[in-house]
Order: C-alpha cells, then structure tokens, then sequence
C-alpha cells in the first residue's frame, strides 16, 4: 500500500488509541508469540464499538457478539464484559410464539440475528416476519453459556419444538422458515443447539445422519450438499454433527469405515493433506492457507485423534504471520484482522494448548464448559 494507511487502517489506529487497555502499546509488531493481552484488547473494543465497515453486518449482530465474547471467554477475560447486560440483550432477540398451537405453524421460534430482522408483532400478535435462524440461535446459546446464564430458564420447548418444522425430508435443515437454502451448516447449528440444551426433540438425528453421509466426496472430505467440492467448513459441519450426536466411536482412528457408515482413511487423508507447505491449513484443494481452516479441519484432526499428526510448530509459525498488530487475526497473513478469523485463530491456538487460552470443545467449537465444571 505503498506507506498509505487506508481508510480502515486509520480507523482501527483510532480505535486502538481511545481503547485504554492498549495505552503505551506499540501498535506494529512482528510477533513470535501469542499476544494475549493485545487480544484481549482487540476483543474489548469489539464489545464496546463496532468499525465502521461492520454496518453491512448489521443483521449478523449476535454472531459477532458470540466471536467477542466467546473470544474473550476463551482468552481468559470475562471480567471485561458486563454478564447480566449481555444475557438481557441476547435473550430480548429470542421470537416468542403467542401459544403452544404457535409451534407447528411452520416457524421457528429460535433468536433473531439483530434488530433489523426483529419486527414487531401484528395486532394479532402474529409475527408477520418471523426471522428465527439457526446460526443466530446457536451463537446466542454460545454467549448465554459464556455468560454462564442458566440454561433452566430458557424455553427449550417453544426452540425445539418449532425447530422440527426446519428439517427437510433429507434430513437437512433450512436455517429460517421459508425462502432459503439448505445445506450441512444448518445441521450443525440444529446438533449444536440440541446438545447445548440437552434434548434431540427437535431433529430427527437419523435423518441427520443419512444426509450428512451422503454429503461425504470420492476423496474423502465433505461437500456442504450432496455432489459438493470437499470444504473444511462442510467437513467440520458434518464430523462435529456426528461427534455431537454420539455417531462417532472412540477407537474411530482404528477403522477404515466408521460404525457409522463414514470412509475414515479417506477423510483422514483429506484432512493432512490440507495442511500447507507454508504451514497453515487451506479450506481446499488448491487454495492459499487461510486462519479458519486452522479451526475447522484441525477440530476435525482433534475429533477424530489425528492432530497429533499436525505439523504444529509449522501451523503456530503461519497462524503468528496472520495476527494483526492491532489484535486479532487475519484471513491471509498480512492483512488487517476481523472478528471471523480473529476468533477461529484463538480457536486454533487452543488447539495448540497456547497458554493463557481455555480449553476447546472441538465439536462445539468453543470454550469447554464441561472441563470449566459448568456443564448446563
Ligand atoms: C467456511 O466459510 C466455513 C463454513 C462453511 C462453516 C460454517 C459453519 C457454521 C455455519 C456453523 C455455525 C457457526 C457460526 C459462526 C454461526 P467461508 O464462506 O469463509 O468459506 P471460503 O473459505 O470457501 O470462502
Ligand atoms: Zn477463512
């Protein structure tokens, strides 16, 4: 960029400047190590202020709060958080039906992703847009785990029950009620719910499973839909499912096809190969490394037990040329961060066992609960 700070640039330097965790912090670097206190600090500004570029977020609000404060509940860092205001806000996005009868009227009474896709009710108190969606409504149980809101004082029946009307006769799941595409992500967000709630009312877990087999390629990853390219983010969505609904077998690296029908070689195979010479993990075949990748395939390596076989000095020396001066990570190495691959990179170098991280929960892909001792 020939020395020009771009508009962005000058914006994030503003922002790391009002932000006082980072009073007297240089703002380049070309670390060789983790730089916890400088990501906590990226984190904390997220939660306080929002950049700019981030308004065409706006309907994606709760995921980036989830890469935030799960962020900062991985790095170790709630205190920076006010947990009664964040469960409050979450919980005032959850669409509520008007009675039982409500809940097989083909909507899905699960969390809205921001207030633009909240309208309010009709006289009749009908939701006449009912924007419920799958991924918003795992990233709000996220941030309500985080929080360590308790989960008694959720109603699982009026999300799970609803939730069944998003399940097709494949098995696959639309993340909203009408209009939209389906595909293995929604059959991960539906696992990821049920588990986090501790009820499987709401899918049809076989169904799941055939769907999600189906999705499995001729080399061995996983397409997102039937026919599809292998992808890391498919192959998480698919081995993460059947880890979540207790299809994968302890012993899974002993087989060459898995108790439940999965081509365990093959997916093996496919998984070490995307790890790059440059270290880092591609999300396919012939393309550059990239963060997330880090997080989706090696959760998958963690699921199976094969990330012993990563290269993890070569994975933590590429996941260092992508984190940002200013906190965070990048997609590619040298460029600015964003929440996305901030949060995955703190993800992946959990995996590393980095200290000053939590522990992961590969398949749920956030901060173990279980090993913190608040499993509900
Ligand atoms: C790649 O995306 C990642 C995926 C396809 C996995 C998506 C996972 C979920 C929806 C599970 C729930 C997670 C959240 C945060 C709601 P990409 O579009 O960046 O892929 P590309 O590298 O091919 O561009
Ligand atoms: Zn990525």
């Amino acid at each position: 960029m020939d020395g020009q700070a771009t508009e962005t640039e000058r914006e994030w330097d503003q922002l790391s400047s009002s932000s006082s965790a980072s009073e007297g912090e240089q703002t380049t670097s070309s670390s060789s190590y983790f730089e916890r206190e400088r990501h906590v600090s990226f984190l904390e500004m997220m939660y306080h202020m929002l950049p700019s570029y981030l308004q065409s977020q706006e309907i994606n609000r709760l995921t980036l709060a989830h890469f935030a404060i799960s962020g900062l509940h991985l790095l170790g860092a709630l205190d920076r958080v006010d947990k009664d205001a964040v469960s409050n806000w979450v919980l005032s996005f959850q669409a509520r039906p008007r009675d039982e009868a409500d809940l097989n009227n083909g909507e899905f009474y699960g969390f809205h992703g921001s207030r633009s896709s909240q309208f309010p009710p009709d006289d009749n108190g009908v939701l006449v847009h009912n924007g419920g969606h799958l991924a918003s409504t795992y990233c709000a149980l996220a941030i309500l785990k985080a929080v360590g809101y308790n989960f008694a004082n959720i109603n699982r029946e009026s999300i799970l029950t609803s939730m069944r009307n998003l399940q097709q006769h494949d098995g696959s799941f639309m993340p909203v009620h009408s209009g939209a595409e389906t595909d293995l992500r929604f059959i991960y967000c539906a696992a990821a719910i049920s588990f986090m709630l501790g009820d499987w009312s709401g899918m049809d877990q076989e169904k799941a499973k055939q769907y999600i087999l189906n999705c499995q390629s001729y080399d061995g990853g996983f397409g997102l839909t039937p026919g599809s390219e292998s992808h890391g983010g498919g192959t998480y969505c698919a081995v993460a499912s059947l880890q979540l609904m207790g299809f994968i077998e302890d012993d899974i690296l002993s087989k060459t096809v898995s108790s439940s029908g999965i081509d365990v070689s093959l997916l093996l195979n496919w998984c070490l190969q995307r790890q790059a010479v440059d270290g880092g993990f591609q999300g396919r075949a012939n393309k550059p490394s990239d963060t997330c990748y880090a997080f989706w395939i090696g959760a998958v390596l963690r699921i199976l037990n094969g990330y012993k076989f990563v290269d993890k000095e070569a994975l933590r020396r590429f996941l260092l040329t992508c984190q940002s001066q200013y906190g965070g990570f990048s997609k590619y190495p040298g460029e600015m961060p964003d929440l996305y691959h901030s949060y995955y990179g703190y993800t992946a170098f959990s995996l590393l066992e980095e200290p000053g991280l939590n522990p992961l929960c590969a398949e749920l892909g956030m901060t173990d609960f279980f090993d913190l001792g608040n499993p509900t």
